[in-house]
């Protein structure tokens, strides 16, 4: 067949095909400008009318979709995991340095490596951002991986693919060229996202490189979009066509190739000229509309970089000045407390604003009360702060000269006055720890926090109330504790409006709610947790300090009932033991750092020694039956009392009550009997009707007498204990002549 009349056929037969292909194009060229030369040729709405007739004819003729079409840079795959790609060329890293001295042994290196007295350099801004690789093909863009370990990265595809700077088709393309350069996001872009977190009262994004790294972390690309990143390309992996020779016949390959590519550059040939340019880059690069933490040095000539070559983990022909964090001096005009959602008290320096590496700092980090106290910052103090690696500003050191006289030194506690500024609940600080807390248990700003962790898959599981959901349920006010969700109707959970979700235009979403279906569920798992959710379940569900899974099963396992655990002599003498070791250590005689004054003293605390050993032994024979797993150790032992003895634990219990909740331990291993002829040994029994407490309890007292706890009544049936209403098994019971209890006889049975 003639070719050129196949194509010709082609052409009449597929007019959608010739016009996608002309529509990309065009549409490519005006985002080329735009992103390239900051020009339009076009009115937004020429451009969105093309747009969206490409977008209409990809959709009625799905066999003319291309990865590449501008229409895929919205985003929207949503993948389960990132594939893993094999780098054609490693990514390496690269040696830094410091100072100046540190620059010259390197140019002495650049020297003898070269054997030449003047080896010519380029001197480009360090991008602070996330290394990624993107390979062409023929002009078109096959995959983006991130770094990885240099030898393997993740396949970023979908999310580069949002990038609108970078190109994914390419003209007079090389048959392949890999560029490597940094994806980033800008300052502007950033702090808009920013404002609009805290708009929305989320958490904020603590800096623009951590914000680069967890948006491409997304798996839906379409959350990515909304996410302006940047790209520059500042190097080259795998390349097939006509060679290049030079830094700068790189650049204007990238140039013609419409590859956005990092600059300022600067060139040298000796090394003070190489340190003149890293200077003069340090003044510049703060007008930069992204961060750089330094200067990228590389052999102009690709010759000599092969001549010089790389070690496993660099290149020698390279090397990167990093720049000390910017530092500037200004007042910090008060300390404010913030309440985590996990109780954990943080305080934050406000400060009069200060411009430092690009963005505007008005608040920095305390940590905490103890680095407070190294640095001595006190209100009032000029301070200096420092963003290093643009991370969230910190306090470097107080300016004491310029202290008042009459300043005093900070103290966490009496700032306070001992509470806590969401919810004026007792604050702590545990030995050990660093944090004060709020010890409120139905602190407000813990309750979301709280609530969904209760309703988290390795607790109770409930469906579809994850953490946005549990915050605007505590912000409507229509739950400020766990336990509250039981009592929540059908319909306020279906109104319950949820944050309007951002969409790809940057505007807001109407308000959705939680809706109808998604209330229904809830309500459901809610339910069944009642019924189904074994005791472990609902112990590691409450979220007290230190009791994680591990501990809750142990803690299952010894006891039958949540109500059991607060007077459980188990926990109690599991903790005194810890204690009263401690407390022999403390007053034994051969305590070197305590010894005794004399003889006297000797033979009266010789004497408490053997007393308090006496006790522990006691403890522990008492404890040695139930060997206890270490997973259960002091610390929970004593947080998980310590809540059981508070209002806050004896009020949840008690609403557990009215609520009718009473899970059963899976793995209630009660002691063997001594005597172990128990009454229900070898019975059957079968529970049906409504009780005074719910099954669970009553089938746990059987089980505990030795008695097995069947579904439905049989001849083998021994009793059937029924309450009001028994039902089918009622009558079953008595057609087969089982005898049946009621509670009160039952009671009195069991004695
Ligand atoms: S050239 C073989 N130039 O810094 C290494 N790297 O520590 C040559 N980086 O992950 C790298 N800006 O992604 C080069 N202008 C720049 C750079 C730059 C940022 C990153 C790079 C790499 C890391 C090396």
């Amino acid at each position: 067949m003639d070719l050129f009349e196949f194509g010709e056929n082609q052409q009449d037969t597929h007019p959608a095909e010739s016009r996608v292909a002309e529509l990309q194009k065009l549409i490519r060229h005006y985002d080329a400008l735009y992103y390239d030369e900051g020009v339009s040729e076009v009115s937004d709405k020429e451009y969105d009318l093309l747009f969206r007739e490409l977008e209409s004819l990809e959709k009625k003729h799905p066999e003319l979709r291309d990865p590449n079409s501008p229409t895929q840079r919205v985003g929207g795959s949503v993948l389960s995991k990132f594939e893993s790609i094999q780098h054609a060329v490693p990514m390496l890293s690269i040696d830094d340095y410091f100072d100046n001295e540190e620059m010259h042994t390197f140019y002495q290196r650049l020297q003898k490596g070269t054997a030449s007295e003047n080896v010519a350099v380029t001197i480009e801004p360090k991008i602070d951002g996330v290394a990624a690789s993107v390979l062409y093909r023929d002009g078109k863009l096959v995959y983006c991986a991130t770094r990885g370990d240099g030898s393997r990265g993740d396949d970023v595809t979908a999310n580069a693919r949002t990038i609108k700077s970078l190109p994914q088709v390419l003209e007079n393309a090389p048959p392949v060229l890999e560029v490597r350069g940094e994806i980033f996001m800008t300052f502007a872009s950033f702090e808009s996202i920013n404002a609009s977190l805290e708009a929305q009262g989320k958490a904020l994004l603590a800096n623009p490189r951590n914000a680069t790294a967890g948006t491409l972390k997304q798996l839906d690309s379409g959350k990515v979009a909304q996410r302006p990143l940047s790209f520059l390309a500042h190097g080259i992996g795998a390349y097939e066509g006509p060679e290049i020779e030079t830094e700068h016949a790189f650049r204007q390959l990238l140039k013609d190739l419409k590859i956005p590519h990092n600059q300022p550059i600067w060139e040298a040939s000796s090394a003070e000229e190489m340190i003149t340019a890293v200077e003069q880059l340090d003044v510049e690069r703060h007008q930069l509309p992204h961060a750089t933490d330094g200067a990228v040095i590389k052999v102009t000539n690709f010759n000599l970089r092969r001549t010089l070559g790389a070690t496993a983990r660099a290149p020698r022909w390279a090397g990167a000045f990093k720049y000390p964090p910017e530092q500037k001096e200004t007042q910090l005009t008060g300390i404010t407390v913030q309440v985590g959602r996990t109780g954990a008290l943080t305080p934050v320096a406000e400060l009069r604003p200060v411009h430092v590496s690009g963005t505007t700092v008005s608040r920095a980090t305390l940590h905490n009360e103890d680095e407070i106290q190294r640095k001595d910052i006190r209100i009032d103090d000029y301070v200096m702060i420092e963003k290093a690696g643009e991370i969230i500003p910190s306090v470097v050191k107080v300016l004491t000269e310029k202290r008042e006289l009459s300043s005093v030194p900070f103290s966490f506690f009496d700032h306070l006055k001992g509470k806590c500024p969401s919810c004026e609940g007792d604050i702590s600080r545990e030995d050990g720890f660093t944090a004060w807390k709020c010890t409120n248990f139905n602190c407000p700003a813990q309750a979301g926090t709280k609530i969904t962790h209760f309703a988290s898959r390795k607790a109770l599981d409930l469906n579809g109330l994850g953490e946005s959901v549990a915050i605007r349920l505590v912000d409507t006010q229509l739950a400020s504790s766990m336990l509250d969700i039981f009592s929540l109707q059908h319909h306020e959970l279906a109104d319950l409006e949820l944050d309007p979700a951002k969409m790809q235009d940057g505007t807001l979403s109407k308000p959705r709610k939680f809706g109808s279906k998604r209330a229904q569920s809830l309500i459901d798992s809610l339910e069944s947790a009642k019924s189904n959710m074994p005791l472990e379940k609902w112990i590691y569900a409450l979220g007290i300090d230190h009791v994680g899974e591990s501990a809750a099963r142990e803690i299952a396992r010894l006891v039958d009932s949540l109500y059991a655990i607060p007077e459980s002599p188990i926990f109690s003498q599991l903790v005194s033991v810890t204690d009263l070791k401690t407390e022999r250590q403390q007053i034994s005689p051969r305590n070197k750092s305590n010894p005794p004054k004399d003889d006297a003293e000797k033979f009266t605390r010789q004497n408490q020694y053997d007393q308090l050993s006496q006790r522990i032994k006691e403890h522990e024979a008492f404890l040695e039956p139930y060997a206890v797993s270490s997973e259960l150790g002091y610390v929970s032992t004593r947080s998980l009392l310590a809540f059981f003895h508070s209002d806050a634990g004896k009020s949840i219990l008690a609403r557990f009550k009215e609520l009718g909740i009473g899970p059963a331990s899976t793995n209630y291993a009660p002691l063997p009997s001594e005597n172990s002829e128990l009454i229900f040994t070898g019975k059957t029994f079968v529970i049906t009707g409504t009780l005074s407490k719910p099954r669970p309890e009553f089938k746990k007292i059987i089980e505990t007498l030795g008695g097995k706890v069947s579904g439905s009544v049989s001849k083998n049936t021994d009793y059937l204990l029924s309450g009001e209403g028994g039902g089918s098994k009622y009558t079953k019971a008595e057609s087969l002549s089982v005898p049946i209890l009621d509670e009160e006889a039952f009671t009195t049975l069991i004695g």
